[in-house]
C-alpha cells in the first residue's frame, strides 16, 4: 500500500501550518551558499502547496519570514525579498491553475516596495480561487500579532465600544491576523530543531506538534503524507479523557 493510500480522507487536517526550516544547511552540506537552499525550497513550496490542495487540505500557513530575520546578513534579506518577488511572479499560474487563494500575516508595511506590491498583485489576482488558502506568514511573530491584537482591543476598551469584563478567548481570535481561519490542526517543523520559534502561539494551543530532521528543500510529497499520517494516529483530546472523545466521535 502506497504511503498516499494510507491517509483517512474523512480526518484531513483543516489547517496545516509549517515551518521551512534548513534551507541553510542543506545547502552549506552541498558545499553552495546558504541562498541556493532558499531557491531550491521555492521548489518544495509549490510541491507543498499542490499537493496539500489536491488532497483537499483548505489552509497552508507558511513561515516564510520572521520578524526576527531582518537580523540576517543585509545580503540574505535582500536576497530572500527578490526571491519572493521572483517567485510570486513566477507561480501565479500555479496558483491559478490549483485555484489556490494566496493570503499574507505579519506587519507587511516593512516589506520593501516591490514585494508589497507584488504580494497585493497576487493577492488580488487569486482572489475568487477557493480550492486552498495558501497564507505566507511575512515579517510576522506570534509575539508581534499578539501584541498588535491586544493594542487594538485596549483601543476598543478605552473608545467605549467594549468593556474589559468581555474579552474573551473569542475575541482575541478576532483580533488576530488570522480571524476567520480555523486554528491549525498540525504544525510542521522542518530542520531538525524541536522548537515552535514565535509561530502562531495562540492558534497552535491545540494543535498536533510534528518535527522532522528533513531539511525542506528536500522536503516533498512522502514527507507530507508521513506527517499526516503521523497525525492521523494520534489521539487528540482537548483536555478530556479518552472515553469522553471516543463518544463524542461514536468510536
Ligand atoms: C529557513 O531556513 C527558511 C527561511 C527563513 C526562509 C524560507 C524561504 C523559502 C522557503 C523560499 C521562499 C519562500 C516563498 C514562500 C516564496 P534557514 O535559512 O533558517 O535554514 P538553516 O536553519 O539551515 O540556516
Amino acid at each position: 500500500m502506497d504511503l498516499k493510500s494510507k491517509i483517512d480522507t474523512t480526518r484531513l487536517p483543516g489547517h496545516i501550518a509549517i515551518i521551512m526550516d534548513g534551507n541553510g544547511r542543506w545547502a552549506q552540506k552541498k558545499g553552495e551558499a546558504r541562498l541556493f537552499g532558499h531557491q531550491h525550497g521555492v521548489e518544495s513550496v509549490r510541491k507543498i502547496a499542490t499537493t496539500s490542495a489536491e488532497l483537499g487540505i483548505r489552509y497552508l500557513t507558511l513561515y516564510a519570514f520572521s520578524t526576527e530575520n531582518w537580523k540576517r546578513p543585509q545580503y540574505e534579506v535582500d536576497a530572500l525579498m527578490d526571491l519572493l518577488v521572483h517567485t510570486l511572479n513566477q507561480e501565479l499560474d500555479t496558483l491559478m491553475k490549483n485555484n489556490i487563494r494566496l493570503k499574507a500575516i505579519g506587519d507587511l508595511s516593512r516589506l520593501n516596495t516591490d514585494c508589497h506590491k507584488q504580494l497585493m498583485q497576487t493577492m488580488e489576482s487569486t482572489s475568487k480561487n477557493e480550492r486552498m488558502e495558501l497564507i505566507l506568514a511575512l515579517n510576522y511573530s506570534g509575539r508581534w500579532e499578539l501584541c498588535e491584537a491586544t493594542r487594538k482591543i485596549a483601543v476598543e476598551v478605552v473608545e467605549g465600544r467594549m468593556s474589559a469584563e468581555e474579552i474573551s478567548s473569542d475575541t482575541i481570535d478576532k483580533f488576530l491576523s488570522t480571524a476567520g481561519m480555523p486554528e491549525p490542526e498540525l504544525l510542521i517543523r522542518t530542520g531538525g530543531e524541536n522548537r515552535v520559534s514565535n509561530f502562531l502561539l495562540w492558534q497552535i494551543a491545540y494543535s498536533e506538534l510534528y518535527f522532522t530532521n528533513v531539511f525542506w528543500p528536500d522536503f516533498r510529497e512522502k514527507d507530507l503524507y508521513e506527517a499526516i499520517i503521523n497525525y492521523q494516529n494520534r489521539e487528540r483530546r482537548f483536555g478530556m479523557i479518552s472515553e469522553q472523545i471516543n463518544q463524542a466521535f461514536d468510536k
